[in-house]
């Protein structure tokens, strides 16, 4: 059976790359969804990719990926810092969590100090731009390995 990555972008990513390209880089959401499946195929791994602005398109990608996926890489974007429906559907399906943010977030307004997500997560990468995906793949595939 083909083993499946579930990766998750929030809100305002599928602007990457014109979004204040200061802070998250010049990079699209489309490279990072090459670099993810690139990632991932040197571990077998599939890739389904989801990017939405809508926390409940968010919720049910993270269900149904409890049927057909064996991880899940999120930058969850502003929901990172508002949304407890988010972190409950992470909690609800028994997959490993691999949180991703391109900017650092310790480093700017304190809001985006806190994460629901973060207390749940197997990992969390910050501050790593694009590169951070590429670790946490590399993470989610060596805890799923065997
Ligand atoms: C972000 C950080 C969040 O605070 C922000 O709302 C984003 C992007 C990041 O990747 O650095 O949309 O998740």
């Amino acid at each position: 059976m083909t083993r499946r990555l579930l990766l998750v972008n929030g809100p305002n990513l599928n602007l990457l790359g014109e979004r204040e390209p200061e802070i998250y880089g010049e990079d699209t959401l489309a490279d990072v969804e090459a670099l993810v499946t690139r990632v991932a195929a040197d571990y077998a791994l599939d890739v389904r990719a989801v990017q939405s602005n809508h926390e409940g398109v968010l919720i049910d990608a993270i269900h149904e990926a409890r049927k057909d996926c064996v991880g899940i890489v999120i930058n969850p974007g502003g929901f990172t810092h508002t949304s407890v429906a988010l972190r409950d559907a992470l909690t609800g399906v028994p997959l490993p969590v691999a949180e991703v943010h391109l900017s650092n977030v310790h480093a700017r307004e304190e809001f985006r100090q806190h994460s629901y997500v973060s207390p749940i997560a197997q990992c969390v990468i910050v501050g790593c731009g694009i590169q951070g995906y590429d670790f946490a793949v590399r993470r989610i595939a060596n805890l799923v390995a065997g």
